[in-house]
């Protein structure tokens, strides 16, 4: 098991008990009179919260002036707060640089593609690769690691906010010089820069650094391995200011831990947190739920994939909605029971931490009709009754905090570079979407019951019989062979459409697709064959049981079998390729390397799915009857195991499966525990090493 928590968790205020959950929101007083603030901390304590991360926006009220200063309402504030008992994950407040500041240098403001400027009004309008405003948030950070390095509340500390939620990409003078720099270092040399562009062709070939611009707007495609590397260097830049920021508060406040709050949800791609997780003392993180049929599957899935990222050690959900958002096209409120469900998802896949944005609803701003803790109908409102239910809840899950999570025989791998690279333009098709294939993958291995850890690539892969990766279109030399070394040593890989296909410069592997992982596979490809929309084309064969007809979308593939060990697992049934392999398995001694070469989506995927984790001896811990309607997931530490048994489902659900009631009501003296609908329970158990026996049917 790893190492129970992150080195660096929260620097509790003495008095705190030590095993404990955290829980709280974003805190704004600023947006409110002082006489607020008691009746703030009133209500916190009532709700049971103990954690605020405060002055996120504040930078304005903290320096109104280049050189006049403003901490006597957050010295109020802070101790107001520790007064009643609350910890403080204090802000750097560098996100929204304030209008003195944009109107004396308008120099940093971003640039988009097109070279308009992005004008401040809103937030988060600075540049990252900014000299000048690297100067200016430095200076903040410093004023407020001074003040408050000795402050009893302070628990954490929270670089900026979400870093590149809307400046991720700048197209300045700045980044085109910052970027130079980032080429220069990856490349070396010019020759190497040109040999990895291929800028041999459309004449592109750089003869000076100086020539050489970020993407911009440009005539036809740009250049995709520019692309690329432009992307790559964009996440870098934001971590790069993410760095300065943590040295210089780990020089003042060398005993506060550091983190920043990532945007592992949805389809927010430009931030490769697999590389920034390492430079936080925690792993923080936002998730809203975008509706959808696959929106509770979707939360299960970042959740999962930040425990990933996390190293599988516990971490921080720093915000999330009580219920509605205000930035969808139409903005539905959580149904009841969501709330809890919602946040204990998040507790299941290793969150230590229950934060919302934010805690109390805003009167004026962009966000006012978003939800918070305190609503606009006040404390005598549903949300804030289910508010308060949730600290209880938290409260009787201390026991869970600093567990890490078990991991499950199944790993769907998360690759950023795939993502980037595999959704760039100028492609077979357009319609490919990396996050959703592996979603689907996650959905239908949550319809069988069966526990998947979601890992970035990387992540050593022992231990997981199974190893799913969606989409995985760069493949390095260096990959391949780690993915061989898995099957060879008995370990099964499933992989899809567009995978293998180019290496880690966007050149693509010749002799035929799927490139790198051809021979591994046992098969070869000579055109790929795209469907266009709303085609869909029929399959048939062993995995899919009697009267089902799967159908496949967005891609199909001309697979010639070299390997006659392959097994062809299923035809297409219809269209240009009817009767030619649509999915094939080729074993490899005790392991196998699976290929699936259409969209198959969560339902199509099912029967495969299963198919194939029979054929790796990966069955679901869960009793049979619930499977698919609850979700199980495992943290343990040593000599205990929590058993989170999540309802996916509107209705009640009694399972089967003993263990001591942390949470839940056992309806039965033999152990059936009976789910609320949308209802979370947990179990304790001391008798299980790595996985649970499945339960009795
Ligand atoms: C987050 C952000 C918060 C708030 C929230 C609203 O992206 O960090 O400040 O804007 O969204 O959902």
């Amino acid at each position: 098991m790893p190492q129970p928590r992150s080195p660096r968790w929260l620097r509790w205020p003495a008095a705190s008990p030590e095993q404990r959950l955290g829980y709280g929101a974003d805190y704004n007083p600023e947006q409110w009179p002082r006489e607020v603030w008691a009746d703030d901390v009133r209500l916190m304590r009532a709700a049971g919260v103990n954690i605020v991360s405060l002055g996120i926006f504040s930078w304005a009220r903290i320096q109104p002036r280049p050189d006049a200063w403003d901490f006597g309402w957050l010295d109020e504030v802070m101790d107001l707060l520790h007064a009643g008992g609350i910890a403080v994950d204090l802000a750097t407040a560098t996100a929204s640089p304030p209008p003195w500041l944009t109107t004396a240098h308008p120099e940093i403001l971003p640039v988009t593609r097109t070279g308009a400027t992005v004008w401040p009004g809103a937030r988060q309008h600075w540049r990252p690769t900014s000299p000048v405003f690297r100067r200016y948030a430095l200076r903040l950070v410093r004023a407020l690691a001074e003040r408050y390095v000795d402050h009893p509340a302070l628990a954490a500390w929270h670089v900026s906010n979400e870093l590149g939620c809307h400046n991720l990409y700048d197209y300045s003078e700045d980044a085109a010089a910052a970027f130079r720099t980032w080429l220069r270092d990856r490349y070396g040399t010019l020759d190497a820069l040109n040999a990895a562009w291929g800028t041999a062709f459309w004449s592109q070939l750089y003869g000076a650094w100086a020539q050489v611009l970020p993407p911009r707007l440009a005539a036809s495609h740009p250049n995709p391995t520019q692309q690329l590397d432009f992307m790559r260097f964009s996440s870098d830049a934001l971590k790069d200011h993410l760095l300065a920021e943590r040295d210089l508060l780990r020089k003042i406040t060398p005993d506060v831990p550091v983190t920043t709050n990532f945007m592992v949800m949805g389809e927010v791609k430009g931030m490769d947190y697999a590389a920034w997780a390492g430079e936080v003392d925690f792993v923080a993180n936002d998730h809203y739920v975008v509706p959808g049929p696959q929106a509770r599957d979707e939360l299960s899935f970042s959740a999962n994939l930040t425990s990933g990222i996390a190293g599988g050690r516990p971490w921080f959900l720093m915000e999330h909605a009580t219920s509605a958002v205000n930035w969808q096209p139409v903005n539905l409120p959580k149904l009841r029971g969501e709330l809890l469900r919602d946040a204990l998802t998040h507790v299941a896949h290793g969150a230590d931490a229950v934060c919302f944005f934010q805690w109390r609803q805003s009167v004026a701003g962009a966000e006012k009709y978003h939800s918070a803790m305190v609503p606009h109908a006040g404390e005598d409102s549903d949300v804030h009754r289910a508010v308060v239910e949730l600290g209880r809840v938290l409260e009787r899950l201390a026991p869970v905090a600093g567990a890490c999570r078990v991991p499950a025989p199944v790993a769907v791998l998360f690759d950023w570079q795939s993502w980037w690279a595999g959704e760039l333009d100028s492609h077979p098709s357009s319609r490919l979407r990396y996050r959703a294939e592996a979603l689907d993958w996650y959905s239908a291995l949550l319809a069988l019951g069966v526990r998947a850890d979601v890992v970035p690539a990387g992540t050593p892969l022992a231990g997981h019989r199974v190893v799913v990766a969606p989409m995985l279109h760069v493949v390095s030399r260096d990959r391949a062979e780690e993915l061989r070394r898995h099957v060879d040593g008995g370990g099964h890989l499933v992989t899809t459409y567009f995978s293998g296909i180019v290496d880690e410069n966007d050149h693509v592997w010749l002799g035929g697709y799927p490139g790198a992982l051809r021979e591994l596979l046992g098969i070869r490809i000579e055109e790929f064959h795209p469907l266009p929309d709303g085609e869909v084309v029929a399959l048939d064969g062993d995995p899919l049981a009697p009267g089902v007809v799967a159908t496949g979308t967005l891609w199909t593939d001309r697979i010639d079998v070299v390997d006659p060990s392959v097994d062809v697992l299923a035809r297409y049934a219809s269209g240009d390729l009817a009767g030619r392999p649509a999915i094939t398995r080729r074993p490899v001694g005790d392991g196998s390397a699976t290929y699936v070469s259409t969209r198959l989506g969560p339902d199509g995927l099912v029967p495969v799915l299963s198919r194939l984790l029979a054929a790796a001896g990966v069955t679901s811990e869960l009793p049979p009857q619930v499977r698919g309607r609850v979700e199980l997931t495992l943290r343990g530490r040593e000599g205990e195991t929590f058993l989170f048994l999540v309802n996916r489902t509107a209705e009640p659900v009694a399972v089967p499966v003993p263990g001591e009631v942390v949470l839940g009501h056992v309806s039965s003296p033999d152990g059936v525990v009976t789910l609320q609908p949308r209802g979370v329970a947990v179990l304790r158990r001391t008798d299980l090493r790595g996985r649970i026996p499945a339960g009795r049917s």
